[in-house]
């Protein structure tokens, strides 16, 4: 059966048994990371719920009805973020999926987490230190599902890794872009590196549609904003593409790849560059390197 825009959550992932699984879900407490829990528990998956705070986890947990763990994962603290990573690597169970959904978008003023702009920051660096200090727990099979965004082509100048500060000429959307465009490059490094070790690991990004959800709550005119997008998505329908490419067995050797509508899907020039995803992941190493004590 193929699925397009109109699937929802539910749909793609009918007949599909999850029993036994773990899944690791960041945003959990919101929009469509909410909605991929309530449909990966529904399906029997063991959730992992990450949000800002351990108690917004967890009410978001309680709301869903779901018997899961909740986790602090402040994106823009990597102290949170490894904190989270401990107390993830702490349960002693195998991960057969990390969903990497939080994100902010459009932040309309320059804002900065130890001097890098505050979108690539939450967006790519705290995911980066969350997944990679997750790899040892993926089981064999495991997948990792980056959130990206259609708003990647948006970064027309590509990582501008020479302007992580965002000082030069800050714009709202090329920032915002330019970290969806990181998460889609991180995704393609990390599928390199997984064939690489031999892994039969997976990792992809998606572009879940477009859906009235918190995300907006930055845009100034958010109503002019939505007047333009010609179909928007229910939130049932913006969740599905990713449980589509966490739980569809006939994706099980597709990697590095990008989808869209429940189906892969062009992308920007910049993210099929190999050697700039190279370079994001041996920046990003760099970047988040844990201070001296
Ligand atoms: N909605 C769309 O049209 C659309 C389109 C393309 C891509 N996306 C992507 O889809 C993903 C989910 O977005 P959504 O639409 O569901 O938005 P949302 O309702 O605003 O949910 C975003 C989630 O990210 C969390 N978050 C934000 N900053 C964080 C931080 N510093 N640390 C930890 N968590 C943080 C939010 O927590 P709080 O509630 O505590 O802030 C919230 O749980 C995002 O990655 C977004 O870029 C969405």
């Amino acid at each position: 059966m193929s699925f397009g825009f109109e699937s929802t959550a539910e749909q793609v992932t009918e007949g599909i048994d999850c029993t036994g699984q773990t899944w690791l879900i960041t945003g959990v407490n919101s929009g469509l990371g909410h909605e991929t829990a309530r449909v990966m528990a529904l399906r029997g998956a063991r959730i992992i719920g990450a949000a800002r705070t351990e108690a917004k986890a967890r009410a978001a947990l309680d709301k869903l009805g779901v018997d899961g763990t909740a986790v602090a994962c402040e994106l823009s603290d990597l102290d949170s973020v490894r904190a989270a990573v401990e107390s993830v690597r702490g349960l002693g169970i195998a991960l057969d999926g990390i969903i990497a959904n939080a994100g902010i978008m459009a932040l309309p003023e320059l804002k900065q987490q130890s001097g890098i702009e505050l979108q690539f920051f939450t967006n790519h660096l705290g995911h980066f230190v969350l997944v990679t200090g997750l790899l040892e727990t993926l089981t064999p099979t495991g997948r990792v599902v980056m959130l990206s965004s259609g708003a990647h082509f948006l970064a027309k100048r590509g990582l501008e890794l020479d302007n992580l500060s965002g000082e030069d000429d800050y714009d709202a959307w090329r920032m915002y872009g330019r970290s969806k465009l990181a998460n889609v490059l991180f995704a393609r490094e990390l599928a390199r590196r997984f064939e690489a070790d031999g892994s039969k690991r997976t990792a992809n990004a998606v572009h879940p549609g477009v859906i009235r959800t918190n995300l907006a709550r930055h845009v100034p005119d958010v109503e002019g904003l939505f007047a333009r997008i010609e179909r928007l998505k229910t939130v049932e329908q913006g969740a599905a593409t990713q449980c589509f490419v966490a739980t569809n067995p006939e994706l099980a050797a597709v990697t590095g790849a990008y989808f869209s509508d429940c189906a892969q899907a062009d992308v920007l020039d910049h993210a099929l560059d190999d050697s700039l995803a190279t370079q994001l992941w041996e920046r990003s190493v760099e970047l988040t390197a844990p201070s001296p004590a």
